[in-house]
């Protein structure tokens, strides 16, 4: 099973970015125990502070992989190329964020995303993730 995890701008200063929101454990730490918990599955990760090379690698893994896991960060509220590249793709999309959107401003209530993914996760912290790879699972 190949399985892409995909994370958008601000999340590469996850560990030292606004702690109290978004925890003190940077990404290539939990990802690492991912690795190891779950041996059988192929995981690719990417992230990117740019829109448009979010979009080039969910074209790249869109076709092939079995699932992809994809924290837009702030485009998930402005992207509508990248709800556009979710449409597109053939592979299933699970919208994962750290945070509780749904319990901070406004803005960040709307998503590009969400109706284009198979499911959305989010307000879990970093479990969502894993709890998105066993849903591939
Ligand atoms: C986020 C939530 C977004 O609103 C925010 O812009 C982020 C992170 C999350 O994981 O909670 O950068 O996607």
């Amino acid at each position: 099973m190949k399985i892409a995890i995909i994370n958008g701008p601000n999340l590469n200063l996850l560990g030292k970015r606004e702690t109290d929101i978004y925890g003190n454990i940077p990404f290539e730490q939990f990802l690492e125990e991912l690795r190891k918990k779950y041996p059988q599955v192929e995981f690719s990760y990417y992230q990117s502070n740019i829109e448009g090379e979010l979009i080039n690698e969910l074209q790249r893994v869109g076709y092939d992989f079995d699932g992809i896991i994809f924290n837009p960060a702030g485009y998930t509220h402005t992207s509508v190329a990248i709800g556009d590249t979710i449409a597109a793709v053939k592979t299933p999309v699970i919208e994962v964020h750290i945070s509780n959107v749904h319990a901070r401003e406004d803005f960040r209530k709307f998503s590009h995303v969400s109706g284009k993914s198979v499911g959305s996760i989010f307000g879990l912290g970093l479990k969502g993730y894993e709890l998105a790879v066993s849903y591939f699972l």
